[in-house]
């Protein structure tokens, strides 16, 4: 008999969108918005996902899970609100109305007799965890990461790169006059892909124009360069920031699905392509199979399906990988083995690597001023001076896994609360994320303090 399917993590990368630009020193992006196809492409994925795992027909189907009227404890959906503006949430709004498509059952009795259907024939309205890197490191761990940038720096000013650069510099030399006066360096090769990908899928003359084999040849050399920008050579290496941010989340999700006492079974985080290329590296399934040591495409899912053992043993989890529209859902072993391990071998493996706050970060980017660095530096140092001197060689530790603001002794809190008040930034009853849904029950956050 089949072991039982607990719920799933479902990570995916935004769809088409349009003309993109970030630095590629820093990754500071700007400039986008979703197109039609990138909408339709995460629609898609939404309505597979459901014929997958939310089908009572399927071998894969979640049991327990509402798959008619939405169960807000058992979906819980975030959304990388970064540089890519808003493509990245408009992918997840895409990809819920596939997964939760509209129901004629959605109504409802009101105190006058009548009965009420919900808007567009019942759609269901999931809420969205709308994650703002200035508060939240948790989905964007490389933007204004001193360290991160350094170890960009020193991948360009590599041998590797410099021997890269010779093997390249006759094809590049010809990529001009496909590029409308981009820079045509290696050091910008992501840009390269990006705008003549761009162009190929939205500009007749463009795609008539350019010769067949350079996009490829463009794909590959993006490929290898995101691959040594956003990994590292160590778990904890600096280059690996994207997927040490992101894994405690991660973790807490999969235990959470494992926990027979919380509703929870399908969790949903809408990403950019980044945190990809490091969680393939961090756990070992780019090593096992090099052709994920690369860019995901549009639309790409990692599926991490958590199902319990017929013997009772601790739940497992199994990865499945889907690069893109045009591909299948395919399962790669995780940390160099050949079956399902347990959460904890996966939170065992990475632990050491684990950012999981914004004090962590903050000491893992070098960084005393940005996405609350300044704050929590502050109140350190104001909590420090203002401590009894018997107690002042005691460490200020964090006590949670919570991110700004979360972790601190009441002492931290208090002194970082009078320092933004005397600052006059700190504005009392705002939440966490900008655009979540009024009405987002508040069970919804205690994922992310567990996160
Ligand atoms: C009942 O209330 C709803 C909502 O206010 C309204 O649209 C509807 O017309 C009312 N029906 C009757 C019979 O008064
Ligand atoms: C991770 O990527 C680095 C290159 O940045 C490589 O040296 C290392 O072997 C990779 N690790 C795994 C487990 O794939
Ligand atoms: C996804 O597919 C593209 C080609 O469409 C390939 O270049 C890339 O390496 C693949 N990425 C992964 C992570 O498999």
């Amino acid at each position: 008999m089949a072991d039982k399917l607990l719920g799933v993590l479902i990570l995916t990368r935004h769809g088409d969108r349009a003309g993109f630009y970030q630095d590629p020193k820093t990754y500071t992006a700007s400039g986008t918005a979703i197109t039609p196809l990138g909408t339709k492409q995460e629609f898609q994925l939404g309505q597979l996902l459901r014929s997958m795992y939310l089908n009572a027909s399927s071998p894969l189907n979640i049991q327990g899970m509402n798959d008619t009227l939405v169960n807000q404890n058992q979906i819980h959906v975030r959304a990388d609100a970064g540089g890519e503006l808003g493509v990245i949430y408009d992918s997840a709004v895409a990809l819920l109305q596939g997964l939760f498509p509209a129901n004629a059952n959605y109504t409802q009795d009101l105190a006058n007799g009548t009965d009420v259907q919900g808007a567009l024939a019942g759609y269901q309205y999931v809420p969205i965890e709308s994650v703002e890197p200035t508060n939240d490191v948790s989905l964007e761990g490389y933007t204004l990461c001193n360290t991160f940038n350094d170890a960009t720096t020193a991948f360009y000013a590599s041998a590797e790169f410099a021997q890269k650069k010779n093997e390249t510099s006759a094809f590049l030399a010809m990529l001009p006059p496909y590029l409308d006066g981009r820079p045509v360096t290696l050091e910008n090769m992501y840009n390269i892909f990006d705008f003549m990908n761009v162009q190929s899928i939205h500009n007749a003359d463009f795609a008539k124009a350019l010769p067949p084999t350079f996009l490829p040849q463009v794909r590959a050399l993006a490929n290898w360069h995101e691959y040594g920008v956003f990994t590292s050579a160590n778990l904890d290496g600096a280059g690996n920031i994207a997927g040490r941010a992101i894994l405690p989340g991660i973790i807490a999700n999969l235990r959470s699905i494992a926990n027979a006492t919380d509703p929870l079974k399908f969790a949903y985080q809408s990403l950019a392509y980044k945190p990809f290329l490091s969680l393939f590296n961090m756990t070992g399934v780019a090593q096992a199979h090099p052709e994920l040591a690369g860019l995901v495409n549009y639309a790409a899912s990692v599926a991490i399906e958590v199902r319990q053992p017929n013997d009772g043993s601790e739940p497992v989890i199994r990865l499945n990988f889907k690069n893109g529209t045009d591909a299948s859902f395919v399962t790669y072993p995780l940390l160099g083995g050949s079956g399902d391990v347990t959460i904890s071998a996966l939170a065992n493996h990475v632990n050491p690597a684990l950012v999981n706050s914004t004090t962590q970060w903050c000491t893992a980017c070098n960084n005393t001023q940005d996405r609350g660095c300044g704050a929590l530096a502050q109140a350190a140092a104001a909590a420090l001076a203002s401590a009894p001197a018997a107690h002042r060689h005691q460490p200020i530790s964090p006590v949670g896994a919570g991110f700004l603001g979360a972790g601190l002794t009441v002492a931290v809190m208090l002194a970082m609360f009078a320092v933004l008040t005397f600052l006059g930034c700190l504005t009392i009853g705002r939440g966490k994320g900008k655009a979540r849904r009024a009405g987002t029950p508040s069970s919804k956050s205690d994922h992310d303090e567990k996160a």
